[in-house]
C-alpha cells in the first residue's frame, strides 16, 4: 500500500464556523472537498503532532464514507493510531472523553450536531485537540488559512477497513483500533455520579424518566446507562436507534423538535422527568412533568446543588457561561463564593478555563452543559447529573427549580430566531446597531431605560487572546437585557438571534409566562434594531 499525492486546489468557504465546517452533503460530495478540508487540519497541527488521532461521528447519511477516507489520508500523513467507534460511531463528548483518556494528539468528529442528516441535508467535520476540545480559534484561523493555498494531499489507495467489529488492524503503517464507542464514557459516568441512589429511584417503579434519542447519537449511550446499568425499564429511551437521516426529523432538543417526547409529557399518565439530546448527543433538554426547565435556569441549578454530585468532592472551582446566556448562574455564583466567567458564543472558549482550573461547570442557553469531565458539552451527563440531584433532595425537578427561583430570584429569559434571513439585510441591521450605540444610553425603549450598550469583546484570561465583534449587549436600569447576534452554525443564508431577558424577586409574579414577562423587552429589542423593517418578518422561526 503505498502513499498517493493527489493534486488539488483550494475551495472557497472552507472557513470552519462555531463548531467545525458544516456543510450540505452534497458540497462534501464534491471531488476532493472532504479531503481539502482534512489535509489542512493535518497540515495546520504539523508534522511532530501526527500521532494517534480518535475517530467517528454521528451515524448522519456519508459519516461511514467519509470516515474510510479518512482513515487512508491519516495512515498516509503519518499517523500512527487511529482509534474508531464501532460502526463509525462516537458521540461528541464521547469522542472528548476518549481523546483524553488515551492521550491522543486530537480527534476528529463527523458531524453537523442538531442539523438534519440524509442525502439532502448537513454534514460536518471538526477538529479536536489534545485536551479534548474543540479546536481554538488559533487552530481553525490556521487550517482555514490551509485550506485557501492547499494544492496536493495525501492518501492511501487501500481497501476499506472493517470499522464494525472489535479489533485491531494494519492500515499501511498505521494501526486502527476499532472500539466500544460506549463503555469508557459509560464508566467515566459512573465515577461522577451516584449512580446506586439513581438507580434506587429509576428501579423504584414510581418515578418515570423518558429520554429521547431522537435516533441519533446518545441511543446506544443512554440504553447502555439508564437501562443497563441504572435498571430503568426497557423503553425508557425512545427513538433510540441512530438512523442516517435521524428519521426524517431534525435532531434538536427543544420543545418544537422533540415532538414525541413533548407529546408524552403533555399526555395520559406523562413521565416524572423527560430528557432529550441531538445530533452527536451533546446537547440536552430536560423537562419537569408539565414544566419545561430553561438551559440558562438548567445551569444555575446544577451550579447551585454540586455539592450532591460525589465526582465533584463538594466544591466548584468556577463557572462560566456564554454571554447570551441569562445571568441566573452569576447569581448562584455571586451567593456562593465562586468566580462566574462570561465568554463569547461557542464552546472552545471554555477549554482554557478549564485546563486552567478557573472553573468546573459551564453551559450554553444553546441547550449546552457540561464540566471538566471532558472538553465538550455533555447531554447525557446533564441527564444523570439531574437524576443525581432529584435522587439526593427527593423532589421532582419542578420542585427543584421552584425553590431556585424563590431563594435566587428568576431570571425570565427568551431567544427569537429568524432563519434564512437575507444575508445582507442581517449585516446591515448588525452594523447600523453597532454604529448607534454609543447614542443609546439614557433613550428609553417601551418602557426600559439603556443604561449600558457595548459590542462584546472577550480578552480570555489565560492567554490574553482577544475576541472582537461577539454579539451587541443592551442593558436597562432594571436589569433588563437584550442581546443581538448572527449565529455561526447556519448552513443557508442569515440567522438572526435576539435574546431577551429580566430578573423577577418577587414570589408572586415568578410563575408568569415567559413571553408574556419579556413582552415590553421584546418590543424594546424592535424598537432598537427595526427587526421587523428590515427583514419583512413579522415573527420568530423558532421560540427558546
Ligand atoms: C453549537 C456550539 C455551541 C453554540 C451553538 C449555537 O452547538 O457548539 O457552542 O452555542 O452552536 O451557535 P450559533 O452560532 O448558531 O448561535
Ligand atoms: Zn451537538
Amino acid at each position: 500500500m503505498s502513499v498517493t499525492r493527489i493534486e488539488t486546489r483550494p475551495y472557497d468557504g472552507q472557513k470552519p464556523g462555531t463548531s467545525g465546517l458544516r456543510k450540505r452533503v452534497a458540497e462534501f460530495q464534491q471531488p476532493h472537498y472532504l479531503e481539502n478540508f482534512v489535509q489542512s487540519i493535518f497540515n495546520a497541527i504539523g508534522g511532530d503532532q501526527r500521532q494517534s488521532l480518535v475517530l467517528g461521528g454521528d451515524g448522519r447519511y456519508f459519516n461511514r464514507e467519509a470516515l474510510q477516507r479518512i482513515l487512508c489520508m491519516a495512515a498516509a500523513n503519518g499517523f500512527s493510531h487511529a482509534i474508531v467507534g464501532r460502526g463509525g460511531l462516537l458521540s461528541t463528548p464521547a469522542a472528548s472523553c476518549l481523546i483524553r483518556k488515551h492521550s491522543a494528539t486530537g480527534g476528529i468528529i463527523l458531524s453537523a450536531s442538531h442539523n438534519p442528516g440524509g442525502p439532502e441535508a448537513d454534514f460536518g467535520i471538526k477538529f479536536n485537540g489534545s485536551n479534548g476540545g474543540p479546536a481554538t480559534e488559533t487552530v481553525t484561523a490556521r487550517i482555514h488559512e490551509c485550506t485557501r493555498h492547499i494544492d496536493h494531499y495525501l492518501t492511501l489507495d487501500a481497501r476499506n477497513i472493517d470499522i464494525d467489529h472489535d479489533g485491531s488492524q494494519m492500515l499501511g503503517n498505521m494501526v486502527v483500533e476499532v472500539i466500544d464507542p460506549v463503555s469508557d464514557y459509560a464508566d467515566l459516568m459512573a465515577s461522577i455520579f451516584d449512580f446506586p441512589a439513581i438507580a434506587k429511584v429509576l428501579g423504584n417503579g414510581r418515578f418515570h424518566v423518558c429520554f429521547d434519542a431522537m435516533h441519533a447519537i446518545t441511543g446506544p449511550y443512554a440504553t447502555e446507562i439508564l437501562e443497563r446499568r441504572l435498571g430503568a425499564p426497557a423503553g425508557t429511551v425512545i427513538n433510540g436507534e441512530p438512523l442516517e437521516d435521524f428519521g426524517g426529523a431534525h435532531p434538536d432538543p427543544n420543545l418544537a423538535h422533540a415532538r414525541e417526547l413533548v407529546a408524552r409529557m403533555n399526555g395520559d399518565n406523562p413521565p416524572d422527568f423527560g430528557a432529550a439530546s441531538d445530533g452527536d448527543g451533546d446537547r440536552n433538554m430536560v423537562l419537569g412533568k408539565g414544566f419545561y426547565i430553561n438551559p440558562c435556569d438548567s445551569l444555575a441549578v446544577l451550579a447551585a446543588n454540586a455539592h450532591l454530585i460525589p465526582g465533584y468532592n463538594g466544591r466548584l472551582a468556577g463557572v462560566a457561561r456564554s454571554m447570551p446566556t441569562s445571568r441566573a448562574v452569576d447569581r448562584v455564583a455571586a451567593a456562593k463564593g465562586f468566580d462566574c466567567h462570561e465568554t463569547p458564543t461557542g464552546w472552545k472558549f471554555f477549554g482554557n478555563l478549564m485546563d486552567a482550573g478557573l472553573i468546573t461547570l459551564c453551559g450554553e442557553e444553546s441547550f449546552g452543559t457540561g464540566s471538566s469531565h471532558v472538553r465538550e458539552k455533555d447531554g447525557l451527563w446533564a441527564v444523570l447529573y439531574w437524576l443525581n440531584i432529584i435522587a439526593e433532595r427527593k423532589q421532582p425537578a419542578h420542585a427543584i427549580v421552584r425553590e431556585h427561583w424563590r431563594q435566587y430570584g428568576r431570571d425570565f429569559f427568551t431567544r427569537h430566531d429568524y432563519e434564512n434571513v437575507d444575508a445582507t439585510a442581517a449585516d446591515a441591521l448588525m452594523h447600523d446597531l453597532r454604529e448607534s450605540l454609543p447614542g443609546l444610553v439614557g433613550q428609553s425603549f417601551s418602557g426600559h431605560t439603556v443604561s449600558a450598550a457595548d459590542d462584546f469583546r472577550y480578552v480570555d484570561p489565560v492567554d490574553g487572546s482577544v475576541s472582537e465583534g461577539q454579539g451587541i449587549r443592551v442593558f436597562f436600569e432594571d436589569d433588563a437585557r437584550i442581546v443581538y447576534r448572527l449565529s455561526g452554525t447556519g448552513t443557508a443564508g442569515a440567522t438572526l438571534r435576539v435574546y431577551c431577558d429580566s430578573f423577577q424577586l418577587d414570589p408572586s409574579l415568578l410563575e408568569v409566562d415567559t413571553q408574556r414577562a419579556l413582552g415590553s423587552v421584546l418590543q424594546a429589542a424592535d424598537d432598537i434594531a427595526g427587526i421587523v423593517s428590515r427583514t419583512g418578518r413579522t415573527s420568530p422561526d423558532v421560540i427558546t
